[in-house]
């Protein structure tokens, strides 16, 4: 077992160690951990030689930041302009109504939680959402029930 420390060296040799490697990097460590700790972004900001603010400003842009418990599945759809403009209104309806339940809620088995998130850098393939950390892109209302319908039967 890795600790923290080698865990997000580990991260960093694999992403890089710059801006653009910020998000896969926490991605990892919500994977690895379930949520970002304090001492995660610390860690994260040591190793990357940027501030810790930086790392907090990254982590809460794209809700990163659970103050409450979260599902075993977290939901991100994109919430920014081009997703907006290519029908995300659709995708999370169709995600409340698969689910039922509203953005910022965890289903009553904990199985999953939906969130949304700022611009994912997939905009050219919008609308997007990121299930933990895996992007699903060019959403239809009947994509994203057959994604989650998948999610569901695991
Ligand atoms: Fe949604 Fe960029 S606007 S990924």
């Amino acid at each position: 077992m890795m600790n923290l420390e080698e865990y997000v060296n580990y991260l960093a040799d694999k992403h890089g160690r710059n801006r653009e490697s910020l998000l896969p990097i926490l991605q990892g460590i919500v994977e690895k951990e379930r949520y970002l700790s304090d001492v995660a972004m610390i860690e994260v900001a040591k190793q990357l030689d940027v501030s810790a603010a930086d790392v907090y400003g990254t982590a809460s842009f794209y809700s990163f930041l659970d103050t409450v418990p979260r599902g075993e599945n977290v939901i991100r759809v994109c919430k920014t302009i081009t997703c907006d403009m290519h029908g995300k209104k659709q995708i999370v309806k169709a995600i409340e109504d698969t689910l039922k339940i509203k953005v910022g809620e965890t289903t009553q088995d904990k199985k999953f939680s939906l969130l949304t998130t700022n611009c994912l850098g997939w905009c050219h393939k919008g609308p997007v959402m990121l299930i933990n950390s895996t992007p699903y892109t060019e959403l239809t209302p009947d994509k994203a029930r057959e994604i989650l319908a998948e999610y569901i039967r695991k």
